[in-house]
């Protein structure tokens, strides 16, 4: 069992990043946010696994034009979750568009559409992240590391 999880965001810049952390934390869509949320540390009691759950931004403004993000080739084991944010502003959802993409790579544990501004899906994103972190499906688990 892990003792721990951290999740880190990486995005492009302004899609939300750390609106999403404001609105986790805060329960109300923040109207002023720094470039960078602070690292912060949800207890293990108030998370759905039990498990102390760090979250840490990242900030496409003040960082960064381009995000490598870098693996080693025998042996990819962070899951990756496609998150669509700002989900209300359209009407219709990015779904359709997104399934392909997550059918084809493997490493896409999950996908989910949500909005800092509604706090819609803003807990369940951060648990799935914790749930792939520590009940991970396909390829990304080891075999011999299992159980
Ligand atoms: P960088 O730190 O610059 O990389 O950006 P970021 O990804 O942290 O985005 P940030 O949280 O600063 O939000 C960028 C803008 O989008 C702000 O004006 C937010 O108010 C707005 N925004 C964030 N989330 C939502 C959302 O769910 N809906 C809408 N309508 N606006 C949002
Ligand atoms: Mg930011």
């Amino acid at each position: 069992m892990r003792k721990d999880v951290r999740i880190l965001l990486v995005g492009e810049p302004k899609v939300g990043k750390t609106s999403l952390i404001m609105s986790l934390v805060s329960e109300e869509f923040p109207q002023v946010v720094p470039y960078r949320a602070e690292e912060i540390t949800i207890p293990a009691d108030v998370t759905p696994e039990r498990v102390p759950t760090h979250i840490v931004d990242y900030s496409g403004t003040v960082t960064a034009n381009v995000i490598c993000i870098v693996y080693a080739v025998n042996n990819k084991k962070v899951p990756v979750i496609l998150v669509g944010n700002k989900s209300d502003l359209v009407e219709h959802s990015s779904m359709e568009t997104i399934l392909p993409v997550m059918n084809q790579y493997t490493e896409i544990e999950t996908c989910v559409e949500c909005s800092a501004k509604n706090l819609k899906n803003i807990s369940e994103l951060f648990y799935y992240a914790q749930k792939a972190v520590l009940h991970p499906t396909g390829p990304l688990y080891c075999p011999e590391e299992k159980q």
